[in-house]
């Protein structure tokens, strides 16, 4: 870990790429851990255009049920060090899997939503913007009678382009790619970390297929604070 806090000091670009696994310590399953979402729910009946399209009701049932359960959630400490991180200079972009908006309520400024938001909603129809309530009071949308939907990216669905573009970038030029709780599973966001010419570090509970220069087994949370202590001592 004195390793990782060494390179992070001595890097002039860092990006930190996390998916559901840097969440899991605010009380949000991830996906494909034994409690995850997609041991319990098939991802195709609730994930795709043709669940929105064919079983609407359960599609919205799904998203509600986050959106509610969002509710009551807070940033961890681990959110807040990437934060601190970035007002010091140590962290230039948060490329996220996550959907749930918890790095920028935690005040990284530099967040790209590579599968979109949950927190926005709009209309599969006409694209038309609509609020949390109109999707949560099952109302269809206000423009064109569409069906509602959060924008969330559906299995099949090109990644949000200006996410894309300035993750793709930014990991180009970066010295070092610090990766958070995430299996690497889904295409293409998972190949994003080995674009980079730079150093990758994994820190996640279990272990990954791809190559990383680092790899520390463990949660996010503290594995963060235990290097947060050591970039004091790296100073
Ligand atoms: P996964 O559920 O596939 O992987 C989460 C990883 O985080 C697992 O390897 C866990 O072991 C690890 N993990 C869990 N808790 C952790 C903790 N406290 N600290 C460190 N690691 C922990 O989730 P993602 O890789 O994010 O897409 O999944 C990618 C995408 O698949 C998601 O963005 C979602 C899903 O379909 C969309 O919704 C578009």
């Amino acid at each position: 870990m004195f390793q990782v806090a060494e390179y992070i000091k001595a890097s002039s670009k860092t990006v930190v790429f996390t998916g559901a696994g840097m969440s899991t310590e605010s009380g949000i399953p991830d996906f494909r851990s034994r409690s995850g979402w997609w041991k319990q729910v098939d991802p195709r009946t609730v994930a795709t255009i043709e669940a929105l399209e064919q079983d609407y009701p359960l599609f919205h049932e799904f998203y509600s049920m986050r959106m509610r359960s969002l509710q009551k959630i807070k940033p961890h400490d681990g959110h807040n060090i990437l934060a601190e991180w970035e007002k010091r200079g140590l962290v230039h972009l948060v490329a996220t899997q996550n959907v749930d908006g918890l790095h920028q309520e935690a005040g990284s400024q530099h967040v790209e939503e590579l599968h979109g938001s949950i927190k926005q909603l709009k209309c599969q129809q006409c694209e038309k913007e609509a609020t949390t309530d109109e999707f949560l009071e099952g109302k269809p949308c206000s423009h064109c009678g569409g069906k509602l939907r959060t924008c969330v990216v559906l299995f099949g669905e090109a990644l949000p382009q200006q996410a894309w573009k300035q993750s793709f970038e930014t990991i180009k030029e970066a010295d070092v790619v610090i990766v958070i709780g995430t299996s690497l599973e889904v295409y293409p966001a998972g190949e994003l970390p080995f674009l980079s010419n730079g150093k990758t570090i994994l820190i996640n509970l279990e272990e990954v297929e791809n190559d990383f220069d680092v790899t520390i087994t463990g949660k996010a949370k503290e594995t963060l604070q235990r290097i947060n202590e050591l970039l004091v001592i790296v100073e």
